[in-house]
């Protein structure tokens, strides 16, 4: 091929790609010149003429069926593996993001894939107080072994090496920051709040009394969060399909923080500042509720503060991120709201 001559269209396949982070990326791979075709595989049903995506193939299928995931990844010249169980049962979630993600990786390293693409999270740092901030990736994934999400995205970027290891597959590893945007309601559909004052230690229920009506609380330990737009996040990896800068570990946060009180106030709810014991409490008490242990071990994520630093994507790959902290928690808020999701008075089915 001539220096000139353009390189072929590259083939890209996509495991999760229904998801919160999923269908903006194939939005933005319909966009990419660079790429020819992308074939996506989830569980449920979808059509991808019913986004206007003219690039996309997808079957339905489960990342613990590794033929599925062979028949995937044949021939494609990149590998993104989104697919993950964010919230669910630990034991549950154990078996989808450890044993589909190793059948994932190690598919790719089988066909010899180019490159894969892989969306790790700042909880793979684990959170840690002797962290030092803002974090930066060559700290290394240590995780928080009594949080099931924290310890799972450690684990698995180790996984990662070791099925890549001896392989010329090059590996982009992003560890995003909470995502939001219009279509990404995970975070308010998630947030602890305290709707029912019985169910919190007195030490809360006394801070709560002081609060002048009923209605939803955040509690907020005053821990600055980062947060970072679904837009931004699928360009971000869009660059590594198309193999811009080097491989490697990207943080992804956009510009500015929030705290649990920001988004109280975007959601017309109230906050109440608490010290970390009263966290602590609450978390032990929701964690004796039945079918509650996974909203337990995500109260401990407010606690300590994970901001990450996000040079080396901005330098590296040349990310801009479009959307800034405050913008996309009000998009994400506003989209959970118009969805139907949540409202003034609460969260839906809550
Ligand atoms: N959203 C965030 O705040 C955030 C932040 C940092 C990192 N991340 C990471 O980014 C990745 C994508 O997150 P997301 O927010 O897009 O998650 P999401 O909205 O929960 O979507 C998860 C995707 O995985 C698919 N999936 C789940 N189990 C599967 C299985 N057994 N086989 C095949 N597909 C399966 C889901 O489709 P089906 O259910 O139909 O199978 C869906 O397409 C995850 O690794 C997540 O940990 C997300």
């Amino acid at each position: 091929m001539s220096e000139n001559a353009p390189e072929p269209g590259l083939t890209v396949a996509v495991t999760g790609p229904t998801g919160e982070i999923g269908i903006a990326f194939l939005q933005a791979l319909e966009r990419s010149e660079r790429v020819a075709v992308v074939r996506g595989m989830a569980r449920r049903p979808f059509d991808p003429g019913s986004k206007g995506l003219s690039k996309t193939e997808y079957v339905q299928g489960d990342v613990l069926d590794r033929e599925a995931i062979d028949r995937l990844v044949d021939g494609a010249d990149v590998v993104v593996h989104l697919a993950f169980l964010i919230f669910g049962d630990p034991e549950q979630s154990r078996e989808i993001n450890l044993t589909g993600s190793r059948n994932v990786f190690e598919a790719t390293a089988a066909a010899g894939s180019k490159r894969l693409v892989y969306t790790s999270s700042v909880a793979a740092y684990g959170f840690h107080a002797s962290n030092p901030l803002p974090l930066h990736e060559d700290l290394g994934p240590a995780g928080t072994e009594d949080f099931y999400y924290s310890a799972q995205k450690a684990e698995l970027e180790a996984t990662l090496r070791e099925s890549l290891e001896g392989t010329e597959v090059e590996a982009y590893v992003f560890r995003p920051s909470i995502v939001g945007g219009p279509d990404s309601p995970a975070l308010v559909t998630n947030v602890p709040y305290v709707g029912t004052p019985s169910l919190v230690p007195s030490a809360v229920r006394a801070l709560l009394d002081r609060l002048p009506q009923p209605g939803p609380v955040i509690l907020d330990p005053g821990t600055p969060m980062q947060i970072v737009h679904a837009d931004d996040v699928a360009d971000a990896l869009v660059k590594a399909v198309e193999g811009v800068g080097v491989p490697g570990c990207y943080n992804l946060a956009a510009e500015g923080e929030f705290t649990m009180s920001d988004l109280a106030r975007e959601l017309g709810w109230r906050s109440v500042p608490v010290p970390d014991l009263a966290v602590d409490l609450t978390a032990a008490l929701v964690k004796r509720l039945p079918a509650m242990p996974s909203q337990a071990a995500w109260i401990q994520t407010a606690r300590i503060s994970v901001v990450m630093d996000t040079t080396r994507a901005r330098d590296v790959l040349g990310w801009q991120p479009r959307h800034d902290a405050t913008a996309t928690l009000r998009a994400t808020v506003e989209g959970a709201q118009a969805a139907g999701l949540v409202t003034a008075t609460g969260r839906r089915g809550s």
